[in-house]
């Protein structure tokens, strides 16, 4: 990438109104760089990176919902991923890569991407700093990822995940405890009836926050030795969540870019 588009550059030609939407503009044609989202199943992690999405306009790569659609077609991965996620085992790192690597090598992650669910274990963090050194970064221009780790109590991780259902259609996602949709069970947005993911049954889901105790949780450990990890408290409203997660893009972004970037109002 150039040193050009590197830069967190002001868009003169965006006819925009208020400080707001001001903002909203430079953050949008801003270099973002890689974000990670850490955390424990159920701590909000695509709730956040949608709002991300929203706000940056730079991609998430969530390795749950990419190996979902691979089940769902029916393909090679998706045949050998369906019962591991049943279970609620991690999918083999040897099965992730590539699937990831071709994620990222699409020409809209070049801004900058969020990873959520990746990397999840130790091996796959060192995987992803290997394959950005020698694929995404050029001399000039290295960008480490920024590493934000979601923190929730395990008691309202429980509710979160029996309580989320998701829209098949449009992928956004609900809670009957905490946001229910208008309409019992269908989606505000286009009406599709929600669905309870395979995983979300409680036996999976002692499984799987098992499995983030003893495989993901040393991927902060390898994150925190470089001062790279940023906890952030997620036991509150996601509007605060992403307030702060916010702030923490906006430093990187100003990082990445060598450039100041706007300050959240
Ligand atoms: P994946 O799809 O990544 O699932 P996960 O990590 O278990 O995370 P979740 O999607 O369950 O939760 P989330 O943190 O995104 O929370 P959400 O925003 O939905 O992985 C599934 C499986 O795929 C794995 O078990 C594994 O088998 C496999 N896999 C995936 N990646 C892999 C990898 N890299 N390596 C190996 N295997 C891999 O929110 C949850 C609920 O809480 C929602 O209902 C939401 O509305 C609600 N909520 C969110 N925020 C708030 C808030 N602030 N207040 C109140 N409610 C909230």
């Amino acid at each position: 990438m150039g040193a050009e588009e590197g830069r967190c550059f002001r868009v003169r030609k965006y006819r925009v109104k208020g400080k707001g939407a001001i903002l909203m503009a430079k953050e949008a044609a801003c270099k973002i760089g890689p974000v990670v989202l850490l955390g424990p199943p159920g701590a909000g992690k695509g709730t956040q990176a949608k709002k991300i999405v929203e706000h940056y306009g730079i991609p998430q790569i969530s390795t749950g919902d990419l190996l979902r659609e691979n089940v769902r077609r029916g393909s090679e991965l998706g045949k050998k991923a369906k019962a591991i996620m049943d279970r609620g085992e991690l999918v083999p790192d040897e099965l992730i890569y590539g699937m990831v690597a071709a994620r990222l090598r699409q020409t809209d992650c070049q801004r900058g991407f969020i990873l959520d669910g990746f990397p999840r274990t130790a091996a796959q963090a060192g995987w992803l700093d290997a394959f950005l050194e020698k694929e995404l970064f050029d001399n000039e221009e290295k960008c480490p990822p920024t590493v934000v780790r979601l923190d929730v109590d395990y008691t309202q991780l429980l509710l979160r995940l029996t309580g989320r259902r998701s829209c098949p259609t449009c992928g956004r996602i609900y809670n009957v405890h905490f946001q229910p949709p208008r309409s019992d069970e269908l989606c505000d947005v286009d009406g599709s009836k929600l669905l309870l993911r395979n995983d979300d049954r409680e036996e999976v889901i002692r499984e799987r926050l098992a499995a983030y105790e003893a495989q993901t949780k040393p991927v902060a450990q390898y994150y925190q030795a470089q001062g790279r990890l940023i906890p952030v408290n997620a036991d509150r409203k996601a509007e605060e969540v992403a307030a702060e997660v916010s702030g923490v893009i906006n430093r990187h972004a100003a990082v990445c870019a060598g450039n100041e970037v706007a300050k959240p109002e």
